[in-house]
């Protein structure tokens, strides 16, 4: 009977690890480039480059967003589609911040995140005034499709959230950050992700950080601007910058945020 029994049970079990989908993988990747050669050079050099550039870095330090302390027990409500504002969001509830700035508004989706989740906090939202602004913007401009049509703080005018946000227009290499010099114990870079806008605001940021306040840079893989210049900053910091892995955010506190090895 038992020798019955173990015959079944290795009938039924068949192992697949790596080397037997291998072919499988290869063989799709190959079917689907003669298919679609656009799609697969877009989408599969893109993520092989992000990711050589984040093994790469010699200055930001990749880590787990578990490393994040106190994220684990954070809960924060919001689109599952928003993964990046959803985590930004959490480092702020859990941060207990009571003043965030943004630097790009867009239609504020993430704006609105931030002060939904945080009712009591301040949240100020600094975009391009309009496409005339954006014409005339004073280093280099990314993402040009954005500027075509104009609906900056969309999503929060009109709602209960808008009361607790500030929208502020004005290029960010120009606009008077002396107002909030630091005050703020949360800054998110995500306006311009070019070398010398995210440089000018990253400058900004750091002025109105307040004693444990911490930077949120987005598009860290994404731009060669925005990666260059953390990397860049990194070494003259008092404290490390942190890529959080399978996101697109880097990373900057004054407070111990991270649980270091
Ligand atoms: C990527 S979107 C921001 C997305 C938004 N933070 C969110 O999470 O939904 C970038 C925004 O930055 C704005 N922007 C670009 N350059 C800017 C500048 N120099 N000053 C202020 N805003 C700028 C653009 O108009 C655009 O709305």
């Amino acid at each position: 009977m038992a020798l019955e029994l173990s015959a079944i049970a290795s009938h039924r079990v068949k192992h697949v690890g790596n080397r037997q989908i291998l072919p499988y993988v290869v063989g799709g990747v190959v079917r689907n480039a003669l298919a679609e050669p656009g799609r697969v050079r877009r989408g599969l050099l893109k993520h092989i480059w992000m990711d050589l550039k984040r093994f790469g870095a010699t200055s930001v330090r990749n880590i787990e967003i578990s490393r994040i302390r106190g994220i684990d027990t954070t809960v924060v409500e919001g689109p599952v589609a928003q993964h990046g504002s959803l985590i930004l969001t959490a480092l702020a509830k859990l941060l207990e911040c009571e003043r965030v700035f943004e630097f790009g508004t867009y239609r504020g989706e993430t704006t609105w995140l931030l002060a939904h989740n945080l009712p009591s906090a301040r949240i100020y939202t600094l975009d391009l005034g309009g496409p005339d602004v954006a014409l005339r913007a004073q280093l280099e401009l990314t993402d040009p499709e954005l500027v075509t049509h104009w609906d900056r703080g969309e999503r929060f005018r009109g709602t209960p959230e808008g009361r607790g946000i500030t929208q502020l227009f004005g290029d960010s290499a120009t606009f008077d950050f002396s107002p909030y010099q630091e005050k703020m114990d949360l800054v998110y870079v995500d306006a311009s992700h070019s070398y010398s806008y995210v440089r000018s605001d990253t400058e900004a940021a750091l002025g109105m950080l307040s004693e444990l306040g911490t930077i949120v840079w987005d598009d860290y893989t994404g731009y060669s601007g925005v990666f260059a210049y953390l990397n860049e900053l990194a070494p003259g910091l008092d404290g490390p910058i942190f890529h959080l892995l399978d996101t697109r955010l880097a990373l900057y506190s004054r407070w111990p945020v991270v649980v270091t090895d």
